[in-house]
């Protein structure tokens, strides 16, 4: 079964998805030598981070191949300017022009590697829009991702970033990372284990710039694995105990439109804090003084708080700075209401931050990435 999916797919994607499709690379790789290295100069990134920010980069590459990339990374780390590797720049707060080089993965295949009893390994291009993703595994009845349907981002940037949604990490579900050594151009596997995924976290975000992923193996189920505790999934087990994917999926694209900003129409980036995670004795603290607040636990020692709810305590949904504003249907997000600029949301999160401190003694810690 080997065949384009343009109808699921958002950007021109070859999908082999037989154990013994080695065929596929070379395959591949003829397809994408057709198509030269895309460089941009002084170009701007507004559609390239999905707060809309209208920033500029001197340099903007896109490469389809991990040979083009090495090529490419030959050529640009003898320069002295900085270099950014982005996926759909869904978790960036640009606050300035970059003055340097971003780098963008269009490694697009897809291909099932091995299939063992209900497990199947499947590897895919860093360039992959995630939801596209999401979507196929959903149309096989793979179980995996369901729980991740819909977040904004690439494959690549999925596994560094460790997204999580609805119970479900995509650490949980990746096999191995294939990565490119930036200082050397070689290739290096990381292993699950090695990946050390955490809440939001990988040794990528801690190794930043020394890898670029070009694919993810994750490691799927041909037979139910749900996870369905979240709140509003719990229900779809009254209706069937074991629901399709596509089930779970549709019920999280629901749950997901019905609380947060689309960015094709109100500019954000996601969930703007971590929830942060703090000591039992401090919770116990706090309840004396909020004895609504809620926490999910997290160890023995420690438990985490939604920031959501710090920040809707503090009054600051709907809250403005400029075009900037706090989300008022989920205050965890920032959102670009009216042509905001980079400072208009940096004072904004500033804001948010300090209030929290204030009133709760609580360091939020942002989760997008500020460059
Ligand atoms: N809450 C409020 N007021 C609100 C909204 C929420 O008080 O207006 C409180 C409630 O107590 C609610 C709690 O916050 O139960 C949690 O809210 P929600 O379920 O919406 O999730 P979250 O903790 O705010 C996290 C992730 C989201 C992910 C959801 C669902 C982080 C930083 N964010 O948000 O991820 O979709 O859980 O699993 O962990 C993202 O990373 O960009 C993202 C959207």
């Amino acid at each position: 079964m080997e065949k384009w999916l343009n109808s699921t797919f958002s950007r021109q994607t070859y999908v082999s998805l037989p154990a013994e499709a080695d065929t596929m690379t070379a395959h591949n790789k003829e397809r994408t030598k057709a198509m030269p290295v895309t460089k941009k100069h002084n170009y701007s990134l507004r559609k390239h981070n999905t707060f809309g920010l209208d920033i500029k980069a001197n340099q903007y590459v896109s490469y389809d191949s991990v040979d083009e990339l090495v090529e490419v990374l030959a050529e640009i780390t003898t320069s002295s300017q900085p270099m950014l590797h982005i996926g759909s720049g869904s978790n960036l707060l640009f606050t300035q022009d970059f003055a340097g080089t971003i780098l963008h993965s269009g490694i697009q295949s897809i291909k099932t590697i091995a299939h063992h009893g209900d497990e199947v390994l499947v590897r895919a291009g860093a360039g992959i829009v995630w939801d596209d993703f999401c979507a196929l595994m959903a149309q096989l009845n793979w179980y995996g991702t369901e729980n991740l349907s819909h977040i904004p981002g690439e494959v690549g940037a999925a596994a560094v970033q460790n997204i999580g949604a609805y119970g479900v990490e995509v650490g949980s579900i990746v096999h191995e990372v294939e990565t490119i050594e930036v200082s050397t151009g070689r290739p290096r596997v990381f292993q699950a284990t090695e990946c050390h995924y955490d809440y939001r976290d990988s040794i990528f975000k801690h190794r930043h710039g020394e890898y670029i992923v070009t694919a993810v193996v994750f490691r799927l189920s041909t037979t139910p694995r749900v996870h369905l505790d979240y709140g509003a999934l719990q229900q779809l087990r009254n209706n069937d105990p074991v629901p399709s994917t596509q089930t779970i999926r549709d019920a999280v694209i629901a749950i997901r439109e019905s609380k947060l900003p689309s960015p094709d129409r109100l500019g954000s980036a996601g969930s703007f804090f971590k929830n942060p995670v703090i000591s039992i004795e401090a919770y116990a603290g706090l309840l004396r003084t909020y004895p609504g607040m809620p926490h999910y636990p997290v160890d023995e020692r420690q438990v985490k708080v939604p920031a959501a709810w710090l920040i809707e305590q503090c009054g600051l949904k709907g809250r403005c700075h400029g075009g900037a504003a706090v989300y008022e249907r989920q205050p965890l997000i920032l959102v670009n209401k009216n042509h905001a600029t980079p400072s208009d949301i940096v004072a904004l999160a500033e804001q948010v931050k300090e209030s929290v401190y204030q009133k709760f003694n609580i360091q939020l810690q942002p989760e997008v990435n500020y460059i």
